[in-house]
């Protein structure tokens, strides 16, 4: 008798074992995975422009150097994860025309403006915290070669999350004018990064068969509620005011309550009406045409290679 193959795969989801590209899953599955997958590598890919941005301008070579290599890896996540995807049956082709043509979706997060060096240190602290956040639990996520993308992925992240800090810290003790640089930074950033982690729960399409497939192992208010918990004591440490008025500790909850959430402006930015979507967009859709002679160039070689290995 033939095992039935949903049954399997249910088993395994519950067994905490992980599913792997020749394996059979439900088509909905893999849908939800390839849509996950893509945009996070588009995230990746479109979130190197804020920071390329800055690199020209870094203070001293060393923070240049350390910018550089950020955004170097970002390059690498972004590759990774377009490589997971491609495991089930997603184009590569076809996801960059998705990307380019607007239709697929990419981090809202991406498509705000960086105006000072501040900026790399509200980056690194509070967008790469929160990407950690999010993407730690994912390391245990029920798709094998995500969840190992991941391992890699959030050692970096760690890194960059801390390079974010260690300029905040610098600003923060600096002059006057390098603490406000730095709290201007953070009142621009802080509530765009609460909007990372995605529609409250209860208008979260996605969340509950996520869930249950165990491709998300939080969701998307509890990883929200985790990062203000963890990054409240680093902004004191700083120095810092986050800008909420209504963020206070909750003794009965054990965790800080906070305000709303403007989400007319994280859907509009989604739709592609923020800041600088268009420029985002553009920026990736010249270094595409500026790329296309080492596309073809690297496929001639690669004919002529094996051409001259069947020989
Ligand atoms: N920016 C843009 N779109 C978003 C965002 C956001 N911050 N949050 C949610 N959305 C989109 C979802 O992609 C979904 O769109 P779709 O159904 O058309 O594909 C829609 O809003 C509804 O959201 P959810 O139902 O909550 O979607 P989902 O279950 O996929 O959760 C989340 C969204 C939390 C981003 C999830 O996809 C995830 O954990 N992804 C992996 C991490 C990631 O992509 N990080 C990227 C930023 S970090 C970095 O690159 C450094």
């Amino acid at each position: 008798q033939t095992p039935d193959p949903q049954l399997q795969f249910d088993l395994k989801v519950a067994d905490e074992q992980r599913i792997e590209p020749k394996d059979w899953m439900p088509e909905p599955y893999r849908r939800t995975l390839i849509r996950q997958i893509s945009q996070h590598a588009h995230s990746e890919i479109v979130g190197m422009l804020p920071e390329g941005n800055w690199i020209t301008r870094a203070p001293s070579l060393r923070r240049k150097a350390v910018l550089l290599a950020k955004v170097q890896d970002e390059a690498g996540h972004g590759l990774y994860l377009y490589s997971a995807a491609e495991t089930l049956g997603a184009s590569r082709e076809q996801m960059i025309a998705d990307l380019h043509s607007g239709k697929a979706k990419y981090s809202s997060i991406f498509n705000y403006p960086t105006l000072s060096w501040a900026d790399m240190g509200a980056i690194g602290w509070l967008v790469d915290g929160a990407a950690i956040m999010n993407q730690v639990p994912l390391c245990r996520t029920s798709y094998g070669p995500y969840a190992r993308a991941m391992v890699r992925i959030c050692k970096e992240e760690s890194f960059h999350q801390r390079q974010g800090y260690e300029i905040m810290m610098t600003l923060a003790n600096g002059l006057k004018e390098q603490k406000d640089m730095a709290q201007d930074a953070l009142n621009r950033w802080w509530w765009p990064v609460l909007m990372m982690f995605g529609p409250k729960d209860d208008e979260s399409p996605n969340t509950a068969q996520s869930m249950q497939w165990k491709i998300k192992r939080f969701t998307n208010d509890e990883l929200r509620q985790k990062f203000v918990d963890a990054t409240v004591p680093q902004a004191e440490y700083l120095g810092l005011t986050i800008p909420d008025p209504d963020l206070k500790w909750n003794e009965a909850r054990g965790h800080y309550d906070f305000g709303a959430i403007n989400w007319d402006e994280f859907w509009e930015v989604v739709k592609g009406n923020g800041p600088c979507n268009r420029q985002r967009l553009e920026a990736r859709q010249k270094a595409h045409a500026e790329g296309e002679w080492v596309r073809e160039a690297a496929l001639v070689y690669a004919k002529k290679r094996e051409m001259r290995d069947e020989r």
